[in-house]
């Protein structure tokens, strides 16, 4: 028997709605085409931007989108991307194919995204091989209301209102491909370069500095010791590779069962990873003013056999659901210092939401978890106590049962729950302190295999189900959670 404890009298912090934030670099067919078709495109599209992307993204209530990168950001200049389209300069994305970038989304049509799709942009800053006074003039060109040369050009490009610019990263990778720096002295580069990234007009820009890559402390500890002062949030990269390296990642589909395994476990890590990362920046910032902000996650695996393999395009299947499922839970358990994550990518690209070919558009299972945990989203976390039984297989074990709680404004009580196991069924007894419940309701998402998957002629083979296995007891709840499943359970 598995046991959870939920401790519903007391709130814990609230989790930030920024934690179920996404992101789009121009990258393979994630903008080109999966969310940028142009005026012209037979696809439906309000200027430019699939509508049938804009009303999924919508739905899943999507907070924020970090744009335009990703490694590209770090050779990424603005003014290349405003103005008359046509007269806009091509310029080769050396990182993602070296195809061309025609830079026909820009800042006015991400800006226009993020307003159809109701989310708060997120831009990432180009300090790899960009100027301090780009960075400079990008956000006043945004965000600047009063007479001043760059709020005059954007004006002279159609856009009279400023914009709001609530987030902005100060370079990305900065100790890989943007731009292959030390420590100290990306730390030392982060406050020049943020020291002039101004708020105008009322706007508060929240200002991100680029954190670690996966487990190197040394790095968080520098950037908090130096820069810390000067940042709102820190970031951290960290990918799900099942594979034994980068070189043999593993098939997005045709897997067995070691590497749902160890997919499953490498995506725990990220439990550990947020508590030591937190623990040094507990040392350096006790208050936790600072944000973790994990603004790339998600599986990484082979490209699809026959696509270009600088453009990442993967299937998503019921693991990659279960890795959604697994890592929001770790995310909501941190809320505390996890106020923003973004998953890698939106749409075409590694982890995605959604897949498009030409006007066909499908959801994945991993879409399916984001709308499933919306009902996290701005609520306060609870804690969770799990004691789960092991899912084993050979010599090594990792917890059969995770979970995560959280209550809203309205008095809902939502557990999401994980079962790992591919084979057989979890009992769970959930006791839940400080709330009488009297009522339950579940939805979950399961499959008959562990590598099912949506495509284009069937859509819906993995989806959303109402789910009865859940039932009120004097204590809390019983539940039986299917095998390889992730579960919403909304009780008052
Ligand atoms: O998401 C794909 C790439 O992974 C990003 O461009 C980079 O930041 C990371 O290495």
């Amino acid at each position: 028997m598995n046991r959870i404890v939920v401790d519903a009298a007391r709130g814990g912090p609230r989790i930030d709605r920024n934690v179920y934030g996404h992101f789009a670099e121009h990258l393979g067919r994630c903008i080109e085409e999966g969310v940028w078709v142009g005026e012209g495109s037979p696809i439906p599209n309000t200027r430019g931007i699939r509508d049938d992307v804009v009303a999924a993204l919508r739905r899943i209530r999507v907070p924020a989108l970090r744009w335009p990168g990703g490694c590209f950001a770090d050779e990424y200049h603005w003014r290349d991307g405003v103005g008359t389209r046509e007269k806009r300069p091509a310029m080769v994305n050396t990182h993602w194919g070296g195809v061309a970038e025609i830079n026909a989304f820009g800042t006015h049509e991400f800006l226009d995204f993020c307003a159809q799709a109701g989310a708060a942009p997120y831009i990432c800053g180009n300090v790899g091989s960009g100027t301090v006074r780009e960075l400079q003039e990008w956000v006043e060109y945004i965000t600047h209301d009063g007479p001043s040369t760059m709020a005059g050009l954007r004006r002279a490009n159609g856009q009279e209102e400023p914009w709001k610019l609530p987030y902005v990263g100060v370079g990305n990778e900065s100790w890989g491909c943007g731009g292959h720096m030390r420590p100290e002295y990306y730390a030392d580069l982060y406050r020049r370069y943020a020291t002039y990234v101004r708020d105008f007009s009322g706007n508060r820009v929240f200002k991100i500095a680029c954190g670690a890559d996966r487990d190197d402390y040394a790095w968080t500890d520098a950037l908090m010791r130096e820069a810390g002062r000067y940042m709102d949030g820190l970031s951290l990269h960290y990918y799900t590779v099942p594979g034994p390296d980068w070189g043999h990642k593993g098939s997005a589909t045709a897997f067995d069962e070691g590497e749902w395994f160890a997919a499953l476990r490498a995506c725990l890590f990220m439990d550990e990873l947020i508590a030591k990362h937190g623990a040094i920046m507990d040392h350096h910032d006790p208050a936790r003013r600072v944000a973790l902000v994990v603004d790339e996650w998600g599986a990484w695996y082979d490209v699809e056999p026959g696509t270009n393999p600088g453009f990442l395009y993967q299937q998503n299947t019921l693991r990659d659901a279960l890795v959604a499922g697994l890592t929001l839970n770790i995310f909501n358990r941190h809320a505390g210092r996890v106020r923003m994550a973004n998953l890698a990518q939106t749409v075409n690209v590694l982890q995605a939401l959604i897949l498009t070919d030409g006007p066909a558009m499908v959801t994945t299972p991993t879409y399916h978890v984001f709308d499933l945990y919306k009902a996290h989203q701005g609520a306060l976390a609870l804690r969770c106590d799990v004691e789960a039984e092991p899912y084993t297989l050979g010599k090594e074990s990792i917890p059969g049962v995770n979970a995560s709680a959280s209550r809203d404004d309205a008095g809902r009580l939502s557990v999401t729950l994980c079962n790992t196991d591919p084979h057989e069924a979890a009992d769970v007894s959930c006791t839940v302190r400080g709330l009488s419940l009297s009522h339950v309701e579940g939805t979950a998402l399961t499959a008959d295999a562990m590598n099912a998957h949506n495509t284009f002629e069937q859509p819906d083979k993995v989806t959303l189900a109402a789910f009865d296995g859940a039932r009120v007891t004097p204590d809390g709840l019983d539940i039986a959670l299917p095998p390889r499943s992730v579960v919403l359970l909304s009780a008052t």
